[in-house]
């Protein structure tokens, strides 16, 4: 690990990464290293090539009554800690290489940064504008493809994401969970002010938000009611809060109810301790409202106990930088068990036409027999978004062509959206159906469709052209209005280049961990069908082996005359067998020999 102090240093250590194509992952901290910021650094290890940790206590977020001179400072031991998490940079700039004489510039962002801490009351704007300052300089110094928050400090994490939108500044903002102690108090350098009562007391906070969060597991979602069982928490712990409040999630507007994602922020003095917390709120009682997505057209599905996907939820969970778990199903059980594991996403895809239509292709299979699959998957299905995969054949002659058989998806099967492959026409395809109102998903680099034209099911974009040709088809079908992308067998490295520039939720299948969700073939996580798996698939089940299992017990069972046994078969009272076999010898004249069983 190299230590650097000044700007130009950072520089030029990373310019000769940043030629050869390395990723260049960014976590900026105050120091002061708890397992909150350790979590940050090893999610930006596992995912970049290069690590760089800003180490700034940034005297410009500390308002003037606020703990800047006592802030907890331990250079030495966060030195030692990033070196031993393999930080390849840690950027620890003495405070005139920030900010040097003369610096005058402030980059506030609007909106959100005037609520909660925000508010002048409270830490006010200023401390938002001290922070979005500084990463903006940040994000300028070290030029990251990817930068780490926590979102435990939620109301940073949006503005920072408001910032890098709203500025065209090319990195992705990931935000990682909130890390906790094992008693529920989030992790916070400040926690070291409080002394084990204020420490005891403190737990209030994380109380207030899991009562909060059983209220609403409980299906109340009115804000006040929420509210007031949090409150009640800290009541208990002796706990007066500057703010307990419920807002959207996405962009911290006021609320009355918990629908969709809300964020529940507490804030609250302890002894010395200024402390935060949060918790994102779902409400899961969606199903039983009367216009609740959940009761989508066509839905005959059991009710469900959670609320339904929409597009605003996956932008949210991008947002929020929750991953999205999407996998494909074809049928009833399909689809039952993809809403009993909760996924977010239900593909009914292409590769169907190989999983269960048996062709050797995805490129035979036929508009009709995909929504003959796609009904059945609707009619398990309640809360994952579902989405029907336009087969071969079905889009690309004319805007109109793609339109009307969009069209059916939704209207005959029931699906909330389509799936079509490539960029090229597609993209004008893509934005046809979308001007007619139907939300589409688009999906690069391996398109298994037109796999022939590709050089076979490979992976795609290895060269820097035919990767930058990936990117290309990603940011225009992004342009055209795309809900969202799903990116196939491409380099990692690729992918994590694209992020930085995608504003809707990307779903990876063999593009590595940088997007902002996955998605896999049912039949390949489960293991249902046998030959060759394509190297990105992870097998959680060997249900193939089970079934065959199965059925070649019950051949056995039949041929050694074990099934059925005297409790699989149906019983007669004995005086009903005897007319029986009276009425029979009368019937044929002939008397009954066979036997019944009682
Ligand atoms: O058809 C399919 O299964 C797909 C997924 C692999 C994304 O398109």
């Amino acid at each position: 690990m190299r230590t650097v102090r000044s700007v130009r240093e950072l520089r030029e250590m990373l310019a000769p990464e940043r030629t050869k194509g390395r990723s260049i992952g960014l976590v900026p901290t105050m120091g002061a290293f708890h397992d909150g910021h350790l979590s940050l650094i090893r999610r930006a290890r596992s995912e970049c090539e290069v690590v760089v940790v800003s180490l700034f206590v940034n005297p410009r977020q500390f308002g003037p009554a606020e703990d800047l001179g006592s802030y907890p400072r331990d250079d030495a031991r966060d030195l030692a800690l990033a070196e031993a998490e393999g930080v390849d940079v840690l950027f620890a700039p003495p405070v005139d290489e920030v900010y040097p004489e003369g610096f005058d510039t402030t980059v506030t962002v609007g909106g959100l940064t005037s609520v909660l801490d925000g508010d002048p009351a409270r830490r006010g704007p200023g401390h938002f504008a001290g922070v979005t300052t500084v990463v903006t300089k940040l994000f300028n110094m070290a030029a990251p493809d990817v930068a780490y928050f926590g979102q435990k400090d939620a109301q940073q994490a949006l503005a920072v994401k408001k910032l890098v939108h709203d500025l065209d500044i090319p990195v992705r903002i990931q935000v990682c969970p909130i890390v906790r102690d094992p008693d529920g108090l989030a992790l916070s350098s400040r926690n070291a002010y409080l002394d084990s009562e204020e420490r005891r007391r403190a737990l209030g906070l994380s109380r207030a938000l899991q009562a909060a969060e059983e209220t609403v597991a409980s299906g109340t979602r009115d804000a006040d009611a929420v509210i007031a069982a949090a409150q009640a928490e800290l009541d208990k712990a002796g706990i007066v809060p500057e703010y307990l409040e419920l807002r959207s999630a996405s962009d911290l507007s006021e609320v009355d109810r918990v629908d969709g994602p809300t964020l529940l922020a507490v804030a609250a003095r302890v002894g010395k301790a200024r402390l935060i917390d949060n918790a994102v709120l779902r409400d899961n009682e969606t199903s039983k409202e009367p216009n609740d997505m959940s009761s989508r057209p066509g839905a005959n599905a059991p009710p469900a106990k959670r609320a339904a996907v929409t597009l605003s939820t996956l932008a949210e969970k991008r947002t929020l930088g929750e991953p999205i778990v999407m996998v494909t199903a074809y049928d009833y059980p399909s689809a039952r068990v993809a809403e009993s594991a909760e996924v977010d996403v239900a593909l009914v895809g292409d590769s169907g036409a190989m999983t269960v239509l048996g062709y050797p292709s995805t490129v035979p299979v036929t508009l009709d027999e995909l929504l003959t699959l796609a009904a059945a998957v609707r009619r398990g299905l309640s809360t994952p978004l579902l989405v029907g995969d336009m087969p071969f054949g079905s889009y690309e002659a004319s805007n109109e062509e793609a339109i009307h058989n969009a069209q059916r998806f939704v209207k005959e099967a029931g699906c909330d959206a389509v799936k079509l492959e490539r960029g090229g026409t597609s993209v004008e395809r893509a934005r046809a159906i979308i001007a007619a109102g139907i939300p589409v998903m688009g999906h690069v680099g391996l398109t298994p469709q037109t796999a022939t034209t590709l050089g076979g099911y490979r992976s795609q974009g290895r060269t820097a052209e035919r990767a930058l040709s990936v990117a290309h088809d990603a940011m225009a079908l992004q342009a055209a209005g795309c809900f969202a992308i799903v990116f196939e067998a491409i380099p990692s490295a690729l992918t994590e280049a694209i992020m930085s520039r995608m504003r809707v939720p990307v779903v990876g299948i063999g593009a590595g961990p940088a997007t902002d969700g996955q998605v896999l073939v049912f039949h390949d996580i489960l293991g249902i069908h046998d030959g060759h798996a394509a190297r990105f698939v992870k097998r959680y089940a060997g249900v193939r082996d089970e079934m065959i299992k199965g059925v070649a017990a019950f051949a056995d069972d039949v041929r050694a005359r074990r099934y059925p046994a005297p409790e699989h078969g149906y019983t007669m009272a004995p005086d009903e067998i005897e007319r029986l076999h009276e009425l029979l010898e009368e019937q044929t004249g002939e008397p009954f020999t066979g036997g019944f069983s009682l």
